[in-house]
């Protein structure tokens, strides 16, 4: 039997979807810059989209700017603030994700001073620490609002206010934040905001950042000037019509008792095992565990022949595997973080899949410390 637990990293499409991309490459087969009927009704497409989303995270239409995924919002956001900048600072956490810290990691090497703020133990970045690494030459804050390995809610209300009273803008990547947890452009008062379509059950390729009112963006790929000149390239019209139908469409909340039977159950079969962001405030579907002395990629993998869709804690980036950048900055040594599996419930999950899942890491467990010739 199949169960996919692997949320976080897309969320399979929602039948509205599926239905929006069906609908819209059938009725609207035009290029949304065409003026005829055919460009017409593709352009209504984008724009009712627009308005629909606008709606959704509480920001004026002219706000949204199409993108291809969460990982172009946030590099064009960091891009048009840090295109011209040759000294200065920039403040971001250290469990931001790639799509944040490869681009700063390259500013550095331009000789920006990139400081990366650690989270505490329970994988949260306090306000009070954002903060304090922010001083008058800062240029940029990046600030994510849930963690997409420990599902950790991070404090950006306070620091956003922060910037705002000092005029510093600030980037909030909301990927892992959308459809999980409210998600309010203006009562955040932010700059930019980065959100995908395919983690709420769009399809995959299409997202937004959502751009303060009078901020100029760099256009990261000239051409033909499309969203107001903010992203050139035709608009990914089904794509988008799928962004829009999926709003709204899968409450994550209510995987909590899912997410919960799964943690009270480990607790009892697998007592060493260490739930991380217990205690913090987490969005409902996430788990992320720790299982001691166990390799995560190679549980993982004896979780797949079991049938079960999970992921390690490690990112694979070229060929090499790298522990969790987001355990090693709380303080966790390497074999601890490559000892990391994350779970993610979503539509179609049930109770005893979370059972079931529990009883295959006893498995595995088993398995794994009687080949290494340990006592059960
Ligand atoms: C927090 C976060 N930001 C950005 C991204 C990148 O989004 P996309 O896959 O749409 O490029 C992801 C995807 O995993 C994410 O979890």
């Amino acid at each position: 039997m199949k169960r996919y637990l692997d949320f976080n990293a897309t969320c399979p499409p929602v039948e509205a979807a599926l239905d929006a991309v069906a609908q819209a490459a059938t009725e609207a087969p035009g290029n949304p810059s065409s003026l005829h009927w055919a460009g017409r009704a593709a352009r209504r497409i984008v724009d009712d989209a627009r308005d629909k989303l606008a709606k959704f995270v509480g920001c004026e239409s002219g706000s949204v700017v199409f993108t291809s995924g969460g990982t172009e919002a946030d590099n064009i956001a960091i891009h048009s603030v840090l295109a011209s900048a040759q000294s200065g600072r920039v403040v971001c956490t250290a469990i931001e994700h790639p799509a944040v810290l490869r681009p700063l990691q390259h500013k550095t090497e331009q000789g920006l001073d990139v400081v990366f703020v650690r989270p505490d133990k329970n994988g949260i970045v306090t306000a009070g620490n954002m903060i304090a690494a922010i001083n008058d030459d800062t240029l940029l804050v990046c600030m994510m609002l849930v963690n997409n390995e420990s599902g950790a809610i991070q404090p950006v209300h306070e620091v956003a206010e922060y910037c705002r009273n000092h005029g510093i803008p600030i980037l909030v990547d909301a990927v892992q934040a959308l459809g999980k947890v409210p998600v309010n452009f203006q009562q955040l008062d932010v700059d930019f905001m980065s959100l995908s379509a395919h983690k709420i059950g769009g399809i995959k390729g299409v997202g937004a950042l959502l751009v303060r009112r009078g901020i100029k963006l760099l256009e990261l790929t000239p051409g033909g000037g499309q969203e107001r000149g903010r992203r050139s390239g035709t608009e990914n019209v089904p794509g988008i019509a799928a962004f829009a139908a999926a709003l709204g469409e899968i409450d994550f909340s209510s995987f909590a008792a899912m997410r919960d039977a799964f943690e009270e159950q480990l607790k009892i079969q697998i007592p060493e095992a260490r739930i991380i962001s217990e205690h913090a405030s987490r969005v409902t579907n996430t788990s992320l565990i720790i299982l001691p002395g166990m390799d995560g990629e190679t549980l993982l993998m004896q979780l797949d022949l079991a049938g079960f869709a999970v992921a390690s804690g490690s990112a694979c980036s070229s060929g090499k595997r790298e522990p969790s950048h987001v355990l090693m900055s709380m303080g966790m040594n390497e074999s601890m973080a490559r000892s990391s599996i994350r779970i993610s419930f979503g539509p179609g999950n049930s109770i005893e899949d979370a059972k079931a899942l529990v009883a295959a890491l006893v498995n595995s467990r088993n398995r794994l410390k009687g080949m290494a010739g340990l006592a059960v």
